[in-house]
This record gives C-alpha cells, structure tokens and sequence, in this order.
C-alpha cells in the first residue's frame, strides 16, 4: 500500500518504537494522527518530522487507562478526519513501568488488561465505521511473544499478581481479538493482523523493566511497518507475525470458546454491548 495521502492513527507515538513508525509514515507522505499522554514529547516530535521537511503530525492527548479519555480519542478521530486507512494499536505499558505492584485502572480495572488491550478493543470497534468506509484499510495490533493463557475465573490478576504475568495476559488478549476481529470483517476489505515487532528494543519499557535491550528500535518499527503498508500481506487477516514472519500464538489464541469469552468481557467492560 502506498502511504502518501493515506490516514493513519498510531496511539503510543510519543515515545519507543511508535515515535519511530509515525516519523517513518510522516515521512512516505501520510497523514499521521500521533497519541499519547505527553504533549511536550508530541511536540518535539512534530517539530523533527516538520524539521525534516514533512507535514506536521495531529497530536491527541489520551490517558488510556481511562475509557471515557479512550471514547473521546474515538470520537475526536472521527469528527476531524474523514478517512482512515491505518489504526495502529501500539500503547502500552511494561511488566515494570511504575514498579513491581498491582495497579488498577481509572475504571478498576487491572492496569495493563485495561491499557494494553481494552483501549485498542474500544478504539478498534469505535473506529470501524470509518476504517470501512475507507477500505481496504488494515489494523495492526501491536502485541508481544510474551503471552500467558487467561484464567477466566481471576482476569483481574487479584491472587499471585505479577507485572510479567499481567503483560502477557494483556498480549494474548490482543492476539485473541485479533483472530475474532478478523472473522468479523470478512469480505469488508478492513484487515487485521497483530505482531511481535522484535525482542526487547531500546526503549522506556524494556529499561524501565531492568532488561538490556537485545534488538533496536528500527527492526521492531520496520516489523510494524511491514503489517502497515507491505504489499505480500494485503488482502491476509487474523494472523500473527513475529517480526516478518507470520507465527504460531499461544494455543488459548486458537481455542474459539476461550475466545468467545474474552469478546463478552470485553463488550461488557468497554461498555459496548450496552
Ligand atoms: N520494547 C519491546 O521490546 C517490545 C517487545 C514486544 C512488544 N512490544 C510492544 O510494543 C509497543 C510499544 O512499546 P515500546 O517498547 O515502544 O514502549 P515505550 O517506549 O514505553 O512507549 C510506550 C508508548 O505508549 C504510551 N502509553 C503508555 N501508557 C499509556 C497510557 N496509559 N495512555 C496512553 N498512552 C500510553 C506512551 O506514552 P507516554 O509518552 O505518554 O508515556 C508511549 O508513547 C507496546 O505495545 C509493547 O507491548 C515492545
């Protein structure tokens, strides 16, 4: 796909492997809608991509970890722009970010469920009437190798919590959406796929985490790139890829009734099957 004059939303663009995939379409020639909570580092970053000669990206504030701030990203999308080719779900928080302790989000909720998968479920859903109407368009969740299977019974992490454990439940949970997201739009020319950019890039949750980082953040944000606008994977929907190369899930991605599970949740939740 070529990406000049496209549309693209990226949430976590202000930092970490998004900065780096929101200069890189900012300077194919997209318009690109870059998120976060910082307006100081969304304005340096605006101010490089307009240094380099780019157009200057549309900075929008939202705290993730508040549904009501996630509705309102939705609904600001969609009353500025009339297309949109690209939602790249990309925020997130670590396994350590603010420390080893349990969190819980504005809404109660287990922080990184809440931040790392449930705003991309409401952002994607309230989205998709636009993203329709500019098909072939794609989604692209940004999730993660490290995975751990849901235990329906504590989703919350209430008993033995661990920031590792609450990280890759979150990333299963995008993965899992995604295979169900994508059986919901067969046949609409909206695409979505999820992906592990790369293992442990330089960046604010991989330090934050105590981790030496293995890989840069170019080879996470040309893996995200690739799922973006690559040509090979038009048309292919529900997989997940690490890096590159398309790859196997945890076995709960696969099992439909786990799946089913995590939808109702989700829709009760988000407050979206009300
Ligand atoms: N780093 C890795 O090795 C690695 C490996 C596998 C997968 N991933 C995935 O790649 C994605 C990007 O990670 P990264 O390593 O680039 O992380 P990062 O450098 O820590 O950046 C995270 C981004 O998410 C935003 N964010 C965090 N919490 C938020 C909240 N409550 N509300 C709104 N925005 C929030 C941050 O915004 P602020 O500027 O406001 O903080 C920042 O822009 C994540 O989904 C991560 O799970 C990363």
């Amino acid at each position: 796909m070529k990406m000049d004059g496209k549309t693209v939303l990226i949430t976590g663009s202000t930092d970490g492997v998004g900065r780096y995939v929101a200069r890189n379409l900012a300077a194919a020639g997209a318009k690109v809608l870059i998120h976060g909570r910082d307006k100081t580092r969304a304005e340096t970053l605006a101010d490089e991509i307009r240094r380099a000669g780019y157009a200057a990206p549309i900075f929008y504030q939202a705290d993730l970890s508040s549904l009501a701030e996630t509705r309102q990203l939705a609904e600001a999308v969609l009353a500025e722009h009339k297309r949109l080719d690209v939602f790249i779900s990309n925020a997130g928080i670590g396994s350590q970010n603010q420390g080893p302790a349990r969190q819980t989000s504005t809404n109660g909720y287990e922080l990184r469920f809440a931040v790392n998968y449930l705003s991309g479920f409401l952002l994607a859903h309230r989205l998709l009437p636009l993203l329709n109407a500019s098909a072939p368009s794609r989604i692209v969740n940004v999730a993660s190798l490290g995975q751990h299977p849901i235990d329906f019974d504590d989703v919350m992490l209430t008993k033995g919590y661990s920031g590792s454990r609450a990280y890759a439940q979150s990333k299963l949970a995008q993965i899992m959406f995604t295979i169900d997201l994508a059986d919901e739009l067969k046949g609409s020319g909206v695409t979505v796929n999820s992906l592990h950019p790369a293992t442990y890039m330089n960046t604010t949750m991989v330090r934050a985490g105590g981790i030496t980082p293995i890989s840069t953040v170019e080879q996470g944000g040309e893996a995200i790139l690739h799922l973006v606008s690559g040509d090979d994977v038009a048309g292919k929907s529900g997989l997940f890829f690490n890096g590159m190369r398309q790859a196997e899930a945890n076995p709960q991605a696969y099992d439909e009734a786990a799946r089913k599970r995590l939808r109702a949740l989700s829709l009760e939740l988000t407050g979206l099957s009300g």
